[in-house]
């Protein structure tokens, strides 16, 4: 039996607060916020009061999540779970040995069958365990319909998206959220949602972070703007459903896919307070910060997102992105310089051209070098760039790259590689440096 929906604001426009980490307060009936205190004897308009907890309790008071939900029904009103198969989706990355070598995918093929987001999920990579709750996995997803009567919460991990095609619309347990290419989101840990897809079918990168919760890095000398500016996340208002009806919950829990049968949709919280809270960003407004005299900063000047690990300094996941920028250094090489790097870097390319490589990685396409494995521009691009004319800026305009770096190596799927996309002359594109080297001539 479906009610009227009259209140079913998932149908609106997004709205959103803005912030990262703030204590936020919404409701989506006027009143429904009890006041002065978290769980009133009796709640407002009959909801049930519930806590939602993403960091220890007793956590220090930064780095502390957790909101207050008032809901139609409690988040444990659903029938057991039983486990279902969990297609190419992986969480134990110590099957297969790891290879040095460079890799690189081309896009990941749109499905020819009707796939929803939770099954055209496809792991690349990973490392640590939801088990140990540190590391994360790389997955790559495309699909071609929208989750109906059908939502997922996932107990191992923070999520991380990156749509590379086609509007995204996250209709969660605290609110909608509008997500575009070159837009990211992330939910948290256990947040109850599906994944609309008003053009149709939609394609992205994934990154599942078992460990500490993204935050946004300290800055240090740079001061108290730039990078990517606290007021440019975006958090939805309260928005509700009130269905009744038969309803799938899909759960990740400890690496495997589990389904409960529930007869009303989840998507019914009211109202809530607290920052434990799913949020968008537009990676276009990221203030990107260079050399303007020589040399490059190391690429951490271009972070987004950080997940720290229990040794200060290192990170369990950085995000990094590399957007539209001026090079204007002088007497510098100013694509990206050759390294090899203690860390290990799962490269994608939302839109455009990455300034590092004259072809082979498209836009929906991945590279990934790992820790200690040798890398840089390629024959073509160094060349351009040993003799390109520096008295002129490079405006580097119409590209969004991006990295997910971690401190563990990136441990490659079976399925990674094995895949029709990996391209095995990825390699060649360094075979055409030559010897420059000449003793008589500096
Ligand atoms: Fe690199």
């Amino acid at each position: 039996m479906t009610k009227p929906a009259a209140n079913a604001a998932p149908a609106a426009p997004a709205s959103y607060q803005s912030g990262f980490g703030n204590s936020f307060a919404t409701e989506a009936l006027p009143g429904a916020l009890p006041v002065g205190r978290n769980s009133p004897q009796r709640a407002p308009y009959g909801l049930y009061a519930e806590q939602f907890s993403g960091t220890a309790f007793t956590a220090p008071r930064a780095d502390s999540r957790r909101s207050w939900l008032y809901r139609i029904r409690p988040s444990a009103t659903h029938r057991p779970f039983e486990r279902i198969a969990a297609g190419r989706i992986v969480s134990d990355f110590t099957a297969l040995a790891s290879t040095p070598n460079q890799l690189r995918w081309n896009p990941l093929p749109m499905p020819q069958t009707p796939t929803d987001f939770i099954d055209g999920i496809v792991t690349m990579a990973g490392n640590g365990s939801p088990a140990a709750q540190t590391g994360g996995a790389v997955h790559l997803y495309a699909a071609n319909r929208s989750m109906r009567a059908r939502s997922f919460y996932n107990a191992d991990a923070e999520m991380l998206f990156v749509p590379q095609t086609g509007r995204h619309r996250f209709v969660t347990e605290l609110g909608v959220i509008d997500a575009e290419p070159q837009e990211i989101v992330v939910m948290p840990r256990g947040l109850r949602f599906r994944l609309e897809l008003p053009d149709g079918s939609a394609r992205g990168y994934l990154c599942e972070n078992y460990g500490a919760n993204f935050r946004l890095p300290d800055l240090g000398p740079i001061g108290s703007n730039g990078l990517a500016n606290a007021r440019d996340f975006l958090t939805p208002v309260a928005a509700y459903e009130d269905i009744d009806e038969p309803h799938e919950l899909v759960a990740k829990f400890m690496g495997e896919l589990w389904s409960a049968g529930m007869d009303h949709s989840p998507i019914d919280v009211v109202a809530w307070h607290g920052n434990c809270a799913p949020y968008k960003y537009d990676l276009r407004r990221f203030n990107a910060i260079g050399s303007i005299s020589y040399d490059h900063p190391d690429p951490s000047i271009f972070l987004v997102l950080h997940s720290a690990s229990d040794t200060a300094g290192v990170s369990n996941i950085d995000f990094a992105i590399f957007p539209p920028r001026t090079l204007v250094a002088q007497d510098t090489f100013r694509p990206p310089w050759f390294h090899r790097n203690v860390a290990s870097e799962f490269m994608g390319l939302v839109h455009g051209a990455y300034d590092a490589k004259a072809e082979g990685f498209s836009p929906g396409g991945a590279s990934l070098h790992n820790s200690m494995s040798g890398h840089g521009p390629d024959a073509a691009t160094f060349e351009k760039a040993s003799h390109a004319d520096l008295s002129k800026p490079d405006v580097i305009s119409d590209t969004m790259a991006f990295m997910f770096e971690t401190r563990l190596v990136w441990r490659p799927t079976a399925h990674a590689m094995a895949s029709a996309e990996l391209q095995p002359e990825y390699f060649r594109c360094w075979q055409g440096l030559v010897k420059h080297f000449d003793p008589q001539r500096r």
